[in-house]
């Protein structure tokens, strides 16, 4: 069996991936916390048919995603990345602490091309290879009250889909997975009140990770999941870009 490496693995959509992908792979799980990694591994290991190992990285640190990137070029079984670790704040950016946006674009963006690139330098010699990057429906807006958040994922998306067009003639699928509003702990994490957005506009983390698994066998360069996921992103198409930074802020807005 080959190996696959899923960063943010413990919860939330990185867990959906390590569940679907364990029946295929040996996997690697990563996160900051681990015994949360490891609570994770004891709950999926009986239904996995791979074997689940824990490593632990604060992926906003240069110096966690090189050690990451040393672990990656040594395993001759390497196939699979998901760099799906990220996080947002929401606030006016002015307000917002810098430490906190910095580290941000150091793990929503850094750490993924870095890890990007070692995935492609060790596929290509071999013909084969797969890399999701999860970026969101939040990249193809700017999004007043999440600026820099929105605008980490425009840019996932835009260089992801830029890298799948040139891993094509490598044998090596690459797609920019982008979910809407998904169950997990991003929101509490951001201090987004998930009461205010209606029901119909939610997925469940596991369909994502299955819709984005399903688009990637078809080496599809961009998966919007849900329905309503993609009609929002095709009004974006067609509305004057105004209109569009006032309605990405009142969607964004926690005041209430
Ligand atoms: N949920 C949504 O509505 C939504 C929508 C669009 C896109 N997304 C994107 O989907 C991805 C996964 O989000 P999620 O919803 O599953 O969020 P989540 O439930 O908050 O899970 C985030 C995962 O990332 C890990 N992580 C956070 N900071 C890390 C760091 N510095 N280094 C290594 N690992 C770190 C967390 O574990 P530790 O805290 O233990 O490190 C956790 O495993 C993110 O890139 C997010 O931007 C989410």
């Amino acid at each position: 069996m080959k190996n696959a490496y899923v960063t943010g693995a413990s919860q939330g959509i990185g867990k959906e991936f390590v569940k679907a992908i364990a029946k295929d792979y040996n996997v690697f799980l990563i996160s900051r916390s681990l015994s949360d990694l490891n609570k994770t591994i004891a709950e999926l290991e009986p239904t996995s048919r791979g074997i689940l190992k824990p490593l632990a990285y604060d992926l906003s640190k240069k110096k966690s995603w090189e050690e990451l990137s040393d672990v990656m070029r040594k395993d001759k079984d390497f196939e699979f990345l998901i760099n799906n670790a990220g996080f947002g704040t929401v606030g006016e950016f002015a307000n917002l602490d810098l430490e906190k946006e910095l580290d941000q674009i150091n793990l929503n963006v850094k750490a993924l091309v870095s890890l990007s690139h070692t995935a492609l330098n060790a596929f290509k010699p071999r013909k084969k290879g797969f890399i999701i990057n999860v970026a969101s429906i939040a990249g193809f807006l700017p999004a007043p009250g999440s600026a820099t958040y929105a605008a980490t994922k425009a840019y996932v998306k835009s260089f992801t889909e830029a890298i799948h067009e040139e891993a094509i003639p490598h044998g090596i699928h690459v797609q920019a997975l982008c979910p809407g509003l998904t169950h997990s702990q991003f929101h509490q994490r951001a201090g987004i009140e998930k009461s205010k957005y209606p029901g119909f506009m939610w997925q469940d983390a596991k369909e994502v990770a299955e819709e984005s698994l399903r688009a990637l066998y078809h080496n599809q360069a961009v998966c919007i999941t849900g329905m309503v996921n993609q009609g929002v992103v095709g009004l974006t198409g067609l509305l004057p870009r105004s209109w569009i930074r006032k309605g990405a802020g009142k969607f964004m807005d926690t005041s209430g």
